[in-house]
Parts: C-alpha cells; sequence; structure tokens
C-alpha cells in the first residue's frame, strides 16, 4: 500500500460503516454523559497492518518530539501543605498536517492522509455519530506515543479562540504497533476521572466532543518489543457549525 484511500470510509469494515446510519450514539445526545466513544476493530487487520507500515515508513522521520515534563521546581518551589497544581505534562512525537507547510504535511499529501482525514466520509461520519453540524473546514495532525509516552490530564478547552470557545468535535484514526502492549484513555465522569478504555487494538476510532477532562496512560511495550511499540493517532478537527 503507497497511499491511503481518499475517502475514509473505504478503509471500514461494513459493520462499521453502517453506523453512520444509525443516528447520534447516546453519550453525545445524554445531559452529563461524557460524549466520547471509541471504537476497536474498526477494519481487518491486515489492513490495519497496512496503514501501520506506510506511516512508519513515511511519516515517522518526520514527527518532532513534543515535550512537557512535570516542573522541576514542583515540590521544592511548594510551601504550603496540599498546595500543589500540574499544568499539562505530555511526551509524544507529532506533526501539524493542515493547515501547515511542514515537510511532514507534505509527506502526508503525497501518502494521501491528508485527503482522507479531510475526506467527506469523515466528515460525514463525524456529523452521525455526534449528532453535531460540523464545519466542512478540517485540521489535521498526527500524533505518534512511543514506549512511556502519554498525556497527562487536561480538557482542550481553549477560551480564548472564538470558534473553539463553545466545543468542538475531535475524531482520532487510531493504529498500534505489535509491540504494544497497552495504553488507556482515562476520562472524567461526574467529576471523577472514573471512566477508562483500552486504547490497543490494531485499528480505532474515536469520537470526542470537547472540551472534558482527560489523559491517556504511558504507552506499555510487550517485554522486547520496547523499540517498535508506538500508538499512531490521526486527528481530523472539526468546528461546530
Ligand atoms: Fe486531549
Amino acid at each position: 500500500m503507497d497511499t491511503f484511500p481518499v475517502e475514509f470510509f473505504d478503509l471500514l469494515s461494513p459493520e462499521i460503516r453502517r453506523l453512520v446510519d444509525d443516528g447520534a450514539l447516546p453519550q453525545f445526545t445524554t445531559p452529563h454523559w461524557t460524549p466520547v466513544a471509541v471504537m476497536q476493530d474498526v477494519m481487518p487487520t491486515s489492513r490495519a497492518a497496512d496503514c501501520v507500515a506506510l506511516l512508519e515508513t513515511s511519516l515517522l522521520p518526520q514527527l518532532k518530539l513534543m515535550e512537557k515534563p512535570i516542573p522541576a521546581d514542583s515540590i521544592s518551589g511548594m510551601t504550603e501543605n496540599y498546595s500543589e497544581k500540574l499544568a499539562k505534562t505530555v511526551r509524544v512525537r507529532s506533526a501539524m498536517l493542515a493547515p501547515s507547510k511542514s515537510k511532514a504535511a507534505g509527506i502526508a499529501h503525497e501518502i494521501g492522509l491528508t485527503q482522507m482525514l479531510q475526506s467527506e466520509s469523515l466528515w460525514q461520519f463525524a456529523q452521525a455519530i455526534t449528532g453535531r453540524k460540523l464545519l466542512r473546514e478540517v485540521g489535521c495532525q498526527a500524533i505518534c506515543y512511543g514506549r512511556g509516552d502519554y498525556s497527562g490530564p487536561h480538557n482542550d478547552h481553549h477560551p480564548e479562540e472564538e470558534h473553539l470557545r463553545n466545543g468542538y468535535v475531535d475524531v482520532h484514526i487510531m493504529f498500534n504497533t505489535e509491540g504494544v502492549y497497552s495504553q488507556w484513555l482515562v476520562y472524567e465522569q461526574s467529576g471523577y476521572l472514573s471512566e477508562a478504555v483500552e486504547l490497543n487494538s490494531a485499528s480505532g476510532v474515536a469520537f470526542y466532543l470537547l472540551p472534558f477532562w482527560h489523559y491517556t496512560t504511558p504507552l506499555i511495550a510487550k517485554i522486547g518489543r520496547e523499540a517498535d511499540a508506538r500508538r499512531w493517532l490521526l486527528l481530523s478537527s472539526f468546528v461546530l457549525a
């Protein structure tokens, strides 16, 4: 496989494709439910393997390390018991794909990745699952978690951006290499970070109506597979219409 299909739906198994006709999932329409859905194994395993191979050979060398550790003085600088505060800490590799003029963005376009992330079928799928009208414009990013990489608790609220402050929808298309043992998404429900879902499947797709609190646990590799354990996250971001 040299390129991704133009339409996202051409990757998916028929039973996943049919969900587009079933209306919004209840977590997106029920008050007080956290609006997130994770679907696992959304395409044949061999197709997922082809996608991972293409990402690993073409895009991996172009990703840049994005790291924000725990501040060095976060303990030594504390003067009051129980006063600790921790902003989002994170370590991943990533690249903006659109809008962007980077080399990574050029390669993503060459392999058809950006076109698929901006495809009509992905947009329609996002609207169907979340029950929200979404602008047709799509922001795209690639993120890759290696061994020990994670995103700490954060809520993805952007109150300073007028077009995002009332919420937006992120769709994550996910692929894991065979070296991954586990990585979890933890998210809030009723004021606690009490819900968790395993993200290690050959392929997956997740829908987030942000903002809400969430984090991903460190990626755990299978023993002996640390060097090639990676979870790919291809992100399409939609503004509410
Ligand atoms: Fe997030």
